[in-house]
């Protein structure tokens, strides 16, 4: 009954060969699977804070800073992939090399990138869809977009199109896998569409005045709320690199697509790596676009622009005098966020089979639906979950908690990777990190900077949470994991 106790390797394969998910993911479909997760509003919302609270125009650096963190991460992800090419992603991966109340506290960790980076941007959805319909002259009243914390009238309130868009979303789930990659594929061809559109017709009105200083020099900004900000200069760069984490979160998910891929060991790894690449190649052009077309000094929100914070893409389009085109940022970021939606909710179920399978987390969890092969009843009890949060809680204030949970489980990942060729170095790896131990080293050291960088808040927030996750493990999973009893 060891909190120690490893999952061996060849219990994973045992398994992978009784599973009853169906293999339909090809090489292509788990790489729309990671942009589909990566490009979401992240991109589109907090360029200006970063731009001006954090780096200035160098944006781009922070872009470039957080992608190598993420690069790292994604080579050891990758490495485990091609050896356990398991649903349970990082929570697995630690299961195998760590132990098991490590494994726990890893899964327990993931919920916050997943599930409640599912409800932040149902809530983030709501607001895209709510500007959409202004653009149509329709409005939605106040009750039915607000959740009862934030709602400033009296009576019964909720986030109506928070709720809607989860349940769609899960409709969607329940039908199967193959049915969603496709739903996927399309929105991804969509966004990334948007995404260029929005550097090439950028290109046209940038100032390269506004580059001048690249790396202003650094600098205290007090914001509304009479909070302090280290801005620009070497420090703001990397706070900057913290504050736009979350444009990167998802490309893991690919690795809890694993059992539902058709070549896993090798499509997973390639898949994890080109959707991180496309989209690190895309956000730096994004950043330098953007801080191109308007001064970063532009984005205060006590300055002359005060709106331009909030949603700094379109809003640079509307200042160069083309608003039509901040109409297609918000109709591409609101089809968009459907897809990230579509993966984090798929990422989280995936996790909770993985972890329901190993017996330390209830059963109803790993049932797979016969005709389908989608986990059913474990995404209805996640989409209520998501949907009831999402409409009745003011959770996207906790938005930076999911890049927390996130930059956790990168560096256990790193961590993991490392120890598993210590460990059993025979193991045939279809896909190596390079330079092993300096690639991990850096992967830990940077995710964990990146971590220690977010607000405190969130940080003490998330500690929170994984000590509530240290109880719950005692006194559930500790005592039914299948380990207990192998056979
Ligand atoms: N990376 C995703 C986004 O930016 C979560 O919305």
């Amino acid at each position: 009954m060891s909190i120690w106790r490893v999952k061996p390797v060849s219990a994973f394969e045992a398994d992978m060969k009784k599973s009853e998910l169906k293999r339909v993911l090809g090489k292509w479909s788990l790489t729309a699977i990671g942009i589909g997760a990566i490009i979401g509003g992240g991109i589109f919302v907090l360029t200006g804070t970063g731009a001006y609270y954090h780096a200035g125009p160098a944006l781009a650096v922070s872009f470039i800073i957080a992608g190598v963190a993420c690069v790292f991460a994604a080579l050891c992800y990758s490495e485990f992939a091609s050896i356990l090419p398991v649903e349970g992603s990082a929570y697995a991966y630690a299961y195998g090399t760590i132990g098991e109340l490590f494994a726990w506290i890893i899964g327990w960790g993931l919920i916050l990138e997943y599930a409640m980076g599912s409800m932040t941007v149902a809530v983030s959805w709501s607001g895209y869809f709510n500007k959409l319909l202004k653009m149509f002259g329709l409005h939605l009243p106040e009750w039915l977009t607000s959740d009862p914390a934030s709602y400033t009238g009296e009576g019964f309130s909720m986030n109506l199109p928070a709720f809607c868009i989860v349940i769609l979303v899960i409709s969607i789930l329940i039908r199967g896998t193959q049915g969603a990659a496709k739903a996927n594929n399309l929105i991804v061809m969509l966004k990334v569409s948007a995404v260029l559109f929005v550097i090439i017709a950028g290109a046209f009105f940038i100032n390269t005045a506004n580059w001048h200083p690249f790396i202003p020099d650094a600098t205290t900004i007090v914001d509304a709320a009479g909070k302090s900000h280290e801005a620009y200069g070497v420090k703001g760069i990397i706070s900057g690199a913290a504050a736009i984490f979350f444009a990167y979160v998802g490309f893991d998910a690919v690795s809890t697509q694993a059992g539902e891929a058709i070549n896993p060991k090798k499509d997973v790894p390639f898949a994890i790596i080109t959707s991180l690449l496309v989209c690190t190649f895309l956000y730096i052009l994004v950043s330098l676009v953007l801080t191109g077309m308007m001064n970063y000094s532009d984005f205060n929100p006590m300055g002359k622009y005060p709106e331009a914070i909030k949603a700094p893409v379109a809003y640079a389009f509307d200042i160069a005098g083309q608003s039509w085109a901040g109409y297609i940022v918000t109709i591409a970021a609101t089809v968009g966020l459907i897809s990230v939606l579509m993966v984090m909710i798929m990422g989280q179920s995936r996790i909770f089979l993985g972890m329901s399978k190993d017996g330390l987390i209830p059963p109803v969890f790993s049932k797979i639906h016969g005709v389908t092969g989608a986990p059913k009843t474990n995404l209805l009890i996640l989409g209520g979950v998501i949907a009831v949060v999402a409409a009745f809680t003011p959770i996207n204030k906790l938005a930076d908690m999911t890049s927390f949970g996130t930059l956790f489980a990168f560096t256990m990942v790193c961590i993991a990777v490392w120890i598993l060729r210590k460990k059993q170095p025979e193991l045939i790896r279809p896909f190596k990190v390079p330079f092993l131990p300096v690639i991990a080293v850096c992967g830990i050291v940077i995710n964990t900077y990146l971590m220690i960088n977010l607000s405190i808040d969130a940080q003490m927030l998330s500690l929170g949470w994984l000590v509530i996750g240290v109880f719950i493990y005692f006194l559930y999973g500790k005592r039914k994991a299948k380990l207990n009893n192998p056979e």
